[in-house]
């Protein structure tokens, strides 16, 4: 019994955190393609300035940019939305279980399964950025200030559950606290009690807090976090 309520509590941590991760991930999908549909069908996922360049020289940086900037996209995982729709099959031969909880973990799976295809978490020679590849010709969409967050702007980062990160299943979320957002962003939302007085005094830094499922490589992730000294508590 205790461990359906913890299970539960971490699909509905899951199920809510997902679904503002999607609004934004749709809202960022939108915007881009006004800057690269005036000029071609074009855009170059390692620079900043796209709309600026000429082409001639964009497709140099094509060629070039990933070494150059030392950009990683992280590995796709593909474990958390297999897992989910592994659960969701079994739950769904279950009576009872397979009208509640089993259709709820089936849409979770197929979420992630789609967002996984779509996102690349990138990591460049100094910012993190979250883009995505699921605009057609095979575009990478270059994220702007929204999704591309300073390494020295972390304060804090984290995956949750605690420690799962490092065993086979691997973690469900991908937390981490910045700094790069304006300041009267920070509490909405999961950010009101991480940047409560409560949680300061407790050891807590104040900054805009992210959460994402795991959708990629974590270790990989947290390797190059780590390499670029991303601050943790
Ligand atoms: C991270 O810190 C180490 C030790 O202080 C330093 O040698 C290294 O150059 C730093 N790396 C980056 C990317 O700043």
């Amino acid at each position: 019994m205790k461990t359906c309520i913890i299970t539960l509590s971490i699909f509905v941590l899951t199920l809510s955190k997902t679904d503002a991760f999607m609004k934004h991930g749709i809202q960022r999908a939108a915007a881009p393609v006004v800057l690269t549909s005036s000029t071609d069908t074009f855009a170059d996922a390692n620079t900043n300035n796209v709309a600026s360049l000429s082409c001639a020289s964009r497709l140099n940086m094509v060629a070039d940019s990933e070494q150059q900037q030392g950009t990683t996209i992280i590995d796709k995982d593909f474990r958390l939305a297999g897992i989910f729709l592994v659960i969701g099959l079994l739950l769904d031969t279950i009576p009872y279980l397979q009208l509640t909880v089993g259709p709820l973990i089936t849409v979770l799976g197929v979420l992630f399964l789609v967002q996984t295809f779509r996102l690349n978490f990138v990591c460049d020679s100094d910012s993190f950025s979250l883009q995505d590849s699921s605009q057609e010709s095979g575009e990478n969409i270059v994220v702007g200030g929204e999704n591309k967050w300073m390494y020295d702007s972390f304060v804090n980062y984290d995956f949750f559950p605690k420690g799962w990160v490092d065993q086979p299943q691997g973690p469900i979320l991908v937390y981490f606290k910045e700094t790069q957002t304006p300041k009267d962003k920070w509490s909405e939302g999961p950010g009101k009690s991480a940047n409560s007085e409560e949680a300061v005094a407790k050891g807590a830094v104040q900054g805009q807090v992210h959460f994402f499922p795991a959708l990629c490589n974590v270790k990989q992730l947290r390797a190059e976090w780590q390499k670029q000294n991303c601050s943790k508590l």
